[in-house]
């Protein structure tokens, strides 16, 4: 058996403006994962793809480009010139929560692209698994920019601009953040659907708040270099702000970010599509279990606390 597992990510800094060309920065939160496992059969059945959370099975000839895991099957085995239906079973299970903004779409890929390269015994370049992966976004999310399978693919901190190379990154000292759910499930597709319509009502007032997010993802790459955290906490609050004024939070997210702050992080917001799924709170060390009891006190759904580095 081979197997391969791909890590959630929080989005730092830049969610939805990112969609139309602005930086953004993320970061992979290996606490949470996505498992494949591929096993070899010889029973001449095909290809069998079992997703153990969605209780689904799917054999590959019977499924067409629009369902993702059979999709980012079919790419890679042809990506390894291998024929196209072989007689394997791919098991892919996740501890990531669904529609929460921590990437399990694509981790589930992801997991499954690298567990296909692996088996197949060839290498799994994070370029080609990413683009493998974005292929599956695009049915999940409509109009993707491909942060979420960069992050996961690399496993590490990116600056990403949509349709330029990643820049993958090492923080010059780690840092600390505390992910919590609001337990709402919010799909990205909706989101980003609902943001892409009140841009193109309101294209001026929405373009000039994606310019400021810009800023202010600019202005956190430089923090995080310098290694100033209360700078980047105060940055991830405007951007909070802005998130707001894109109509993308809500009273779950704000009530848990607004417990963080509280309970002592140097900063907060939602992280991802929004209205609903997770928010993050950027943390000193010591205030890592403070902040994450408080959150679970408030009644999270469920509570992370990852190290960037
Ligand atoms: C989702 O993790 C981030 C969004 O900006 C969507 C995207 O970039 O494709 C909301």
């Amino acid at each position: 058996m081979t197997i391969a597992t791909a890590p959630g990510k929080v989005i730092l800094l830049g969610e939805h403006a990112v969609v139309y060309g602005r930086p953004a920065i993320a970061v992979p939160v290996w606490q949470v994962v996505a498992t494949a496992e591929v096993v070899d059969r010889a029973d001449g059945a095909g290809c069998l793809i079992v997703a153990r959370d969605l209780d689904r099975e799917l054999w590959l000839r019977e499924h067409d480009a629009t369902e993702p895991l059979t999709l980012v099957t079919r790419l890679a085995l042809a990506q390894l010139s291998l024929p196209p239906d072989p007689d394997w079973t791919i098991t892919v299970y996740s501890e990531i929560p669904m529609a929460s903004g921590l990437g399990s779409g694509a981790a589930l890929s992801t997991a499954l692209v690298r567990a296909l390269f692996a088996h197949a015994g060839q290498p799994a370049a994070p370029e080609t698994v990413s683009a493998i992966v974005y292929e599956s976004e695009r049915i999940y999310h409509g109009t993707p920019s491909g942060i979420d399978n960069t992050v996961i693919a690399y496993g590490a901190p990116i600056w990403f601009v949509k349709d330029q190379p990643p820049a993958p990154f090492r923080p010059p000292a780690p840092f600390t953040l505390v992910i919590a759910h609001t337990g709402v499930a919010s799909p990205t597709r909706e989101t980003v659907g609902a943001v892409r319509a009140a841009w193109q009502a309101d294209t001026k007032r929405y373009t000039a708040r994606f310019d400021a997010i810009a800023a202010l993802v600019t202005a956190g790459r430089g923090a995080i270099q310098r290694g100033d955290w209360p700078l980047l906490g105060m940055l991830m609050d405007e951007n909070q702000a802005l998130l707001e004024e894109l109509d993308v939070s809500s009273l779950e997210l704000e009530r848990l970010i607004g417990v963080a702050r509280g309970a002592g992080a140097l900063g907060a917001k939602l992280s991802g599509g929004g209205r609903g799924g997770n928010m993050i709170a950027l943390v000193d060390e010591t205030a890592a279990e403070p902040v994450a009891e408080a959150l679970r006190a408030a009644g999270a759904a469920q509570v992370v606390v990852t190290t960037v580095t």
